[in-house]
């Protein structure tokens, strides 16, 4: 248990992954649950009429997986009307009946696992682990934004004040937040943005990625089944320019939630920038250009198991992923060696599979960003590992992970979203200009380290600037209540997902003096 402002919590046990019996069982609901799924608006007095699409499994393009429909911009509108109408209500409640619903969610969550872990195996091409652990992840925000909203807005803070006068701070929901999520945590991300928005008192109009609708329409139904009325929690699927262009111009706005690419983040606070209406909250998670720094001190097998998991677990569609690995020119040689040889076990193919490592990347435009990346640096880097894509990769959009010997970071021009690792060797003298070089990107997201001398330890932590550093260990994963998550600079604004400070940036606080 965590205590946490007094409070036992706990976070979600998840599954035994040590545990063959159960993780068979496991395996074998998750395939018996694939179905045709749904997603379409959830807006109430709104008939939906538009075409469905279909949806097909990232793994195998011809298997269609489900259907969705998006809202139009009447739909919106109507969608904002409820939500200004129904937030009073909701932030009226006590914040412990707002803690209860986000509780029977994360039940609700665990209750259904399989089906849930289906989803974001067959629409997003998570592989079984990654899956278990978003739905774990998504039941640990439900309970954890639960227990802060007890603890920060169940009651005032008492404040000091001459004789007979009272004064006390509450908090409040700002109004109607706009959460807006990504397809790579389709299911964790989705739930901890909506909950927290909604633990805090605001209402919530939620657009899920495009390219996993299935599962936020699935996560929303079941906050409506756990108790959040219709109009407090609604769900739009629409193209991002929809939104921008129509929801996010409104003053009615108070708050957007975004988790995404920080070129749309720029996009979104230009938007909010441009009313001449209230200043709205921008809660932006933005990329990275993620390091991992490796002295001569590290321990080589460590640094590749840790390598790999950090560059190409959920084919490296982390935001936290490790894209440069910086390793001190005396290792290095060995350490390219064992990379070599750890990439050629890896086994890519269907994440349905719990032999599966890799899964497939998202969809066609991300395989296409990718190999013209991997063309670029096959004539600029030296190829150093590469896994064996299988033959039941053919029908879906799956990209070899690769590893690089770069001769400079500045080939690198962006961050790129997918199994790409880039390596750089680095001399003992150097430390520095590695450190001042990752400063030197802009982004500011995670840090791995592999060192045994604690001095080097402490001069690199201090010197960068970055949200989560990881010390002789892999650098994803970030765990709710346990490193809560965010980077600064162009790789967001804060405050950190998972963390003690995040519901107060969706609130707003108001000050009340009586003279007794
Ligand atoms: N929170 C995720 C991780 O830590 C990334 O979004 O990997």
């Amino acid at each position: 248990p965590i205590a946490l402002f007094g409070e036992q919590r706990k976070n979600s046990m998840g599954v035994n992954l040590s545990n063959d019996n159960e993780l068979n069982a496991l395996a074998a609901s998750v395939n018996a649950a694939r179905k045709p799924w749904l997603a379409e608006p959830l807006v109430p007095g709104v008939k939906n009429a538009g075409e469905f699409r279909d949806v097909t499994d990232p793994a195998d393009r011809r298997r269609v997986i489900g259907q969705t429909r998006g809202a139009d911009v009447p739909t919106l509108d109507k969608a904002l009307a409820n939500a200004v109408a129904a937030q009073p209500g909701w932030d009226a409640l006590p914040a412990a009946s707002r803690a209860k619903i986000l509780e029977h969610t994360a039940d609700l969550l665990e209750a259904r696992r399989a089906e849930f872990i289906a989803l974001c195996v067959r629409e997003a091409g998570k592989t079984m682990s990654a899956a278990i652990a978003e739905v774990r992840e998504a039941a640990d925000f439900c309970r954890y934004y639960g227990a802060m909203a007890r603890k920060l807005f169940a009651q005032p803070e008492v404040l000091p004040g001459p004789t007979g006068e009272s004064n006390e701070l509450f908090l409040h929901g700002r109004g109607v937040f706009v959460c807006i999520s990504p397809w790579n945590f389709p299911l964790a991300i989705f739930m901890g943005q909506v909950a927290a928005a909604l633990a805090a008192g605001n209402s919530v109009i939620s657009k899920p990625a495009d390219q996993t609708t299935l599962v936020g329409y699935a996560a929303v139904k079941l906050l409506h089944e756990a108790g959040v009325p219709a109009d407090v929690l609604q769900f739009v699927p629409c193209k991002g320019s929809v939104l921008g262009n129509s929801l996010l111009t409104r003053p009615d706005v108070a708050g957007v939630c975004f988790t995404g690419s920080t070129e749309t983040a720029w996009t979104i606070n230009r938007t909010l920038a441009a009313r001449d209406s209230s200043i709205a909250a921008l809660i932006a998670e933005t990329g990275g250009q993620n390091a991992l720094i490796a002295d001569s001190s590290a321990l080589p097998e460590q640094l590749v198991k840790d390598v790999c998991a950090s560059a190409f677990d959920s084919a490296g569609q982390r935001c936290s992923a490790a894209r440069v690995l910086f390793v001190q020119e005396d290792i290095a040689d060995k350490v390219i060696t064992m990379l070599t040889g750890a990439m050629a076990e890896l086994t890519m193919g269907d994440p349905g599979l719990l032999s599966t490592d890799v899964g497939p990347v998202i969809d066609e435009a991300s395989h296409k960003e990718l190999s013209e990346h991997a063309e670029r640096m096959d004539r600029e880097a030296k190829l150093i590992g590469q896994v064996a894509a299988g033959e039941s990769t053919v029908h879906g959009t799956f990209f070899a992970p690769r590893a690089y010997e770069i001769p400079r970071l500045d080939i690198l021009h962006k961050e790129i979203f997918g199994p790409v690792l880039h390596v750089l060797r680095w001399k003992a003298d150097q430390l520095d200009k590695v450190i001042d070089a990752i400063n030197a990107t802009g982004y500011g997201l995670t840090l791995g380290i592999h060192s045994r001398i604690d001095d080097t330890i402490d001069h690199i932590v201090k010197r960068a600037r970055v949200g989560n550093c990881y010390v002789n260990r892999n650098q994803i994963g970030a765990v709710v209540g346990v490193q809560p998550f965010g980077g600064e600079n162009l790789s967001g604004t804060g405050p950190k997902a998972g963390g003690p400070h995040y519901l107060l940036r969706f609130a707003t606080e108001r000050t009340v003096t009586i003279n007794t």
